[in-house]
């Protein structure tokens, strides 16, 4: 309802209120104590809303209270030992709040408690092992903390649980594995990213309900033939990436009808069974960094719904399943890293097939691959020349042929290719000069022109600047700047006449200035047309020149960092809204250097964001950062966040709104993941942290927990962060924005032999 301000301590006088229900509003302020002495309150819902400081220990007052949500406030504290007496409560969501602290072993005595949701929050300690006594409870959802200590037994012996979802917390020890014990009606069972050891007790799977089963990234051992895949009739996540299951796959899992079947870095060996072509719902399939070998199986194009498939790093042989590229649904298809063989495929979307042994030419349909961002096709035996098409490719950011049989020369429509980053085009045998044109090109960052036969001046302008003499080696007559160590280039100097030079002295200047003064007046007439219209233009270009924002012109720019200009309010810090002395609105993120903690949000979001650029990311604009101040200054959204639009009743988005923010969001993390030099997870995807401009465009903003992935990292966690991770609580539309994730186009197939 966008009601803000906080709750007037006279509601406490409203002796025979039943059902209080702020959800999503704006109030702030602390929890209204008054209200612990309305008897006869049963339902109290503050979700959605800016309540700070703790939860009142007299709540524990509110003998009939059966639902208690608090979840997106900014809460803190623990949770009072109180909450113990409120022997109705069936429902307790915390989640999203700043709370920490224990869980109350008196937990024990709410025995109504059907659903618990504390995730995202700093909560700590074990789970105490009275929360197995509560036996009507169907959902445990404790994501996200910082739980220590094992899982308590008895948890596992609780017949009515559906969800059980622990993810990214320490807990550690084995899972308790009694044959006694069963979970008729558990769904989600969530343990990735814990420390979990030992085997993944059968008895776990004698849950025949189970539909999500996500153990990634723990240290189980133990082999997969152990578990009975085909009992689990209702699966469709199977996630094990980054354990240690030895053993190679059984051809049972065939059998089973899971949608997402992730099993990365897990020591798999063996081939891939031809009933794996039965899984007829999978739609995305990752075997990466595992020891498998033998072919590709030919029944993997019966996969009509395949959407995401990655087998890189692994032994693969035999040749490229051509058909598998007809599978209409395809959008992301790794094979690096295999010894695959075969013709290149025609149809590429977006593909990495290095380092294999595809042979062949590159298609000139390759143009027509409008959203590509990445494509590698290094260390295969490609023998064609580039084509000229290849310009098309607008988005593309990287571009990597190196290690081919490429010949010919580089085309100039290369400097067309506005969003390129990287390119490599080493250890071929092209010849020619490197087009002038790519001086254009504002966002290249390195390029590799080594081992090749090309010839002619080396350009010196725009990126040409920065790069070294690696990029340049072993070629045949390259000339330019002595820093690249190339000779000087010679310049063809003509004789002229005595008649032509007169001509050439009187001539040129008069010729130039008529051009000079056109030229200004055509500028001036110009100026005030693209001043308006060029605005995204200029958003591309002007990003990376670090301007410099002293604190003073903040504190200008805010009015004081005034509460009239005050944003929003985060576990951070505070975001305000400021008007540079130049006119231009922007947002500044004042962290709160209370914990060190948030200092160190702070340098991780200034190391994600120092890299990247990409249209639906937040421009940062400037930083200011002393001792005892730190702040990022960034583009201001005027639009505010999807969260506001997806949530509160006077904002509405269309169907076609929503699809291009998913879009927009996708292609963020597309970047993020593939595009970007190091590759960036932001950890924190959710409404609140997706911002929109004026033109309605999302930008993904707060990387305060982005985490940069080296090279070793990525291979192990990658893939497994990629999981669904455990759906926000209830009532947010996370899945709004993250379904969109599994449409994100790649095609990797480097170093392998196209
Ligand atoms: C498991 O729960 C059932 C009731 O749901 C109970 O009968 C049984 O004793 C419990 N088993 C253990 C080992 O606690
Ligand atoms: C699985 O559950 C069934 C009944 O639902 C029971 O008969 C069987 O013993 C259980 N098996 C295991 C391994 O727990
Ligand atoms: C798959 O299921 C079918 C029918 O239920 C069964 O006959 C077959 O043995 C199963 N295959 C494997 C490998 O478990
Ligand atoms: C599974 O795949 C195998 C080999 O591709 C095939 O022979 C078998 O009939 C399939 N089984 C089922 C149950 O579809
Ligand atoms: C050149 O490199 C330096 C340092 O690596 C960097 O600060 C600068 O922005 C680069 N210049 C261009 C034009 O890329
Ligand atoms: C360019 O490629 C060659 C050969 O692959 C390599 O030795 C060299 O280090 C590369 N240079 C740069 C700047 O990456």
């Amino acid at each position: 309802m966008g009601l803000r301000g906080t709750v007037s301590p006279n509601l406490g006088n409203l002796s025979f209120l039943v059902i209080l229900n702020l959800y999503n509003n704006s109030f702030g302020g602390h929890f209204p104590k008054e209200i612990c002495w309305l008897h006869r309150l049963k339902v109290i819902d503050f979700g959605h809303n800016k309540f700070i400081g703790e939860i009142p220990a007299p709540l524990g007052n509110l003998s009939q209270l059966q639902y208690l949500y608090l979840d997106f406030n900014n809460f803190s504290g623990s949770i009072p030992q109180s909450i113990g007496n409120l022997r109705q409560l069936k429902i307790l969501y915390t989640s999203f709040n700043q709370m920490s602290g224990l869980i109350p072993q008196t937990i024990s005595n709410m025995s109504s408690l059907v659903d618990v949701q504390l995730a995202d929050n700093y909560f700590s300690g074990w789970i105490p092992k009275e929360i197995g006594y509560l036996d009507k409870l169907e959902y445990l959802i404790l994501a996200n903390n910082s739980f220590r200590g094992s899982i308590p037994s008895k948890l596992l012996n609780i017949s009515s649980l559906k969800r059980l979802e622990v993810e990214y917390n320490y807990l550690s020890g084995t899972i308790p594995s009694d044959t006694r014990y069963s979970l008729p009606s558990l769904e989600n069972i969530h343990f990735d990213h814990n420390n979990f050891v030992g085997n993944i007790p059968k008895s776990i799977f004698n849950a025949s309900k189970l539909i999500q089963f996500q153990f990634s990234v723990n240290e189980f051992s133990g082999t997969l033939p152990n578990i009975p895949f085909e009992d689990l009739r209702n699966l469709t996540h199977l996630a094990l990436s980054g354990n240690h299951i030895l053993s190679n796959l059984p051809k049972s899992i065939g059998n089973i009808t899971t949608t997402h079947f992730w099993a990365d870095s897990c020591g798999i060996y063996g081939n891939i069974p031809l009933e794996f072509g039965n899984m007829s719902n999978l739609i995305s399939f990752s075997l990466d960094g595992n020891n498998i070998n033998g072919p590709i199986p030919s029944t993997f194009k019966d996969l009509q719904k395949l959407e995401a498939f990655d087998l890189s790093n692994n032994g693969l042989k035999g040749s490229f399943i051509e058909e598998l590229c007809e599978i209409k649904s395809l959008v992301q298809l790794t094979i690096e890293y295999n010894k695959i063989s075969g013709v290149l495929p025609t149809y590429i979307i977006e593909v990495d097939f290095s380092s294999n042994a595809f042979i062949g030419n590159l298609p000139l349909e390759i143009g027509n691959l409008r959203a590509i961002v990445l494509l590698d096709l290094s260390g295969n035996h490609i023998s064609s020349n580039i084509p000229t098409t290849i310009g098309s490719l607008k988005t593309l950011q990287d571009l990597a042929l190196a290690d081919n049989k490429l010949n010919g020369s580089i085309p100039t429509s290369l400097g067309d290719m506005v969003s390129l980053i990287s390119l490599d085009l080493s250890q071929n045998m092209l010849t020619g000069v490197i087009p002038k044109s790519l001086e254009s090109l504002l966002y290249l960052q390195s390029v590799n022109f080594s081992y090749n036969r090309l010839q002619g001046e080396i350009p010196d302008g725009g990126p040409f600047k920065n790069f070294t003499a690696q990029s340049f080696t072993h070629n045949e007559a390259l000339c330019g700047n002595s820093r690249l160590h190339v000779p000087q280039c010679v310049k063809q100097v003509k004789k002229t006449s005595m008649a032509k030079k007169l001509l050439l002295k009187c001539l040129v200047p008069i010729v130039v200035s008529t051009i000079l003064v056109v030229a200004l007046i055509i500028l001036l007439k110009q100026k005030k047309r693209k001043s308006n219209e060029s605005n995204l233009e200029r958003g591309l270009s002007s990003f990376g020149v670090a301007r410099r924002i002293s604190y003073y012109e903040l504190v200008q720019a805010t009015n004081g960092f005034s509460e009239s200009n005050l944003l929003g309010r985060g576990g951070f810090g505070s975001v305000y809204q400021g008007k540079l002395p130049d006119g231009e609105m922007v947002a500044v993120k004042v962290i709160d250097l209370q914990s060190e903690e948030k200092s160190r949000s702070f340098d991780a979001e200034c190391n994600a964001m120092r890299n990247l650029r990409h249209r639906n990311l937040v421009k940062i604009i400037s930083s200011c950062s002393n001792l005892d101040f730190k702040s990022l200054v960034m583009e201001f959204m005027s639009n505010g966040s999807v969260d506001k639009w997806l949530y509160s009743n006077n904002h509405c988005l269309n169907f076609l709104q929503r699809l291009n923010i998913m879009i927009d969001v996708a292609s963020a993390l597309e970047y993020l993941h593939h595009g970007s030099s190091i590759p960036v997870i932001h950890c924190d995807l959710k409404p609140t942290n997706v911002l929109l401009d004026e033109n309605m465009v999302a930008h993904v903003s707060d990387f305060g927990i982005a985490k940069l992935m080296d090279e070793g990292q990525s291979k192990t966690h990658t893939q497994t962060l990629a999981t669904i991770g455990y759906p926000a609580p209830a009532r947010t539309n996370m899945t709004d924005v993250t379904a969109s994730l599994i449409k994100i186009k790649t095609l990797v197939l480097g170093a392998n032999g196209v």
